[in-house]
């Protein structure tokens, strides 16, 4: 919205509250609208798009939880894929033919290549990755007929928070990422961080993420956007989004102790199933193709998230 866009929520809540709306309003200064629906309704999402004349969309809505979506592969398989469907059908029926699509680094599989080239071969080792890789397929494929031009955003670790304070990450449940973990933490909902191995082959022993600012992330769209606006002949691209940096666990924790003033007691165990040891991006292919960069600290990370968490300690109001 600060880049002159005016965007149209579309959102199920799964793992949201609609009590952020207000909230975007008050920020934002202006009314928003926004519809709850489940974007697999495709009469639904058709409507939308019916009465819309949307120049582009930016389609982040699926599940995202790793571990999950080993225990549940069909809820993901369908939610995120039919999800797709029915926006690249709603797309094509209303003649919008612009959309950025967040993907992941998890499609890098498990490569031990750092850092990380959008050239490297995608393939995964859960649902939730596979779910990423096959929608890039798709909407590859689609892209291909000339219907649809499509920019794949390959997320590294979004964390923090704009610096207003009033919106934040808010997961259910207990976080399953570092971030709103330490978080919790700090804000004494839960008691310690366990840290999932120690023994990698990194500087500390501690796995190394490219953490990015939110802030940044949302740059990184709006230049998609002007990109593919100026840039009618592309098809299909695909831009890591990520700082081209690895922070370590104990890192994170040793920076959001210093901009927090909280303690962040926490536990070294083993490692988690299916966790590299080092992840981070090239990012270099953003900068030269979209002029965009990552610009935010690390500590503007965690000061961000405190800020955040500090002044809504049990997050959205229900
Ligand atoms: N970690 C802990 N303790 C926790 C949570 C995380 O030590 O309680 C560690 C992890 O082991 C990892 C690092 O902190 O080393 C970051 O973990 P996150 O869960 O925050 O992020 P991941 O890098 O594992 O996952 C991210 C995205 C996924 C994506 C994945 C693979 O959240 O969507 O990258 O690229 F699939």
């Amino acid at each position: 919205m600060a880049a002159g866009h005016e965007p149209v929520i579309a959102d199920s809540h799964v793992n949201s509250r609609a009590s952020v709306l207000p909230r975007l309003e008050e920020l934002s200064g202006t009314r928003i609208e926004s519809h709850a629906f489940d974007l697999r309704d495709v009469d639904k999402t058709s409507a939308l798009f019916a009465d819309g004349h949307f120049d582009a969309v930016i389609h982040f809505a699926g599940l995202k939880a790793v571990g999950e979506s080993s225990e549940m592969p069909l809820e993901y398989y369908d939610n995120n894929l039919g999800t797709t469907f029915a926006i690249l059908r709603a797309m094509e029926r209303h003649g919008v033919r612009t959309l950025v699509f967040s993907s992941s680094a998890t499609v890098y599989g498990e490569t031990e290549r750092v850092p990380m080239p959008e050239e490297l071969p995608t393939s995964s080792t859960n649902p939730y990755g596979w779910t990423k890789v096959m929608q890039e397929q798709i909407l590859r494929d689609v892209a291909a007929t000339g219907s649809v031009q499509v920019a794949l955003l390959r997320y590294f670790n979004p964390v923090g928070a704009p610096p207003s304070g009033r919106i934040g990450e808010d997961p259910r449940g207990i976080p399953n990422n570092l971030m709103p973990f330490i978080s919790r933490v700090a804000v004494g909902r839960r008691e310690r961080l366990q840290v999932f191995g120690g023994d990698y082959p990194t500087p500390d022993g501690t796995a190394l993420r490219d953490y990015i600012h939110v802030e940044d992330l949302a740059a990184g769209h709006v230049a998609a956007l002007q990109y593919l606006s100026t840039h009618r002949d592309v098809q299909v691209r695909e831009w890591n989004l990520g700082t081209g940096h690895g922070t370590s666990v104990l890192e994170m924790v040793a920076a959001f102790e210093a901009g927090s003033g909280q303690t962040v007691p926490y536990e070294i165990v083993g490692r988690r199933a299916g966790d590299l040891g080092a992840v981070y991006a090239d990012a270099t292919r953003a900068e030269a193709e979209l002029g965009w960069r990552a610009t935010r600290t690390i500590e503007d990370m965690c000061t961000d998230t405190w800020r955040w968490q500090e002044a809504n300690p049990q997050g959205y109001p229900a």
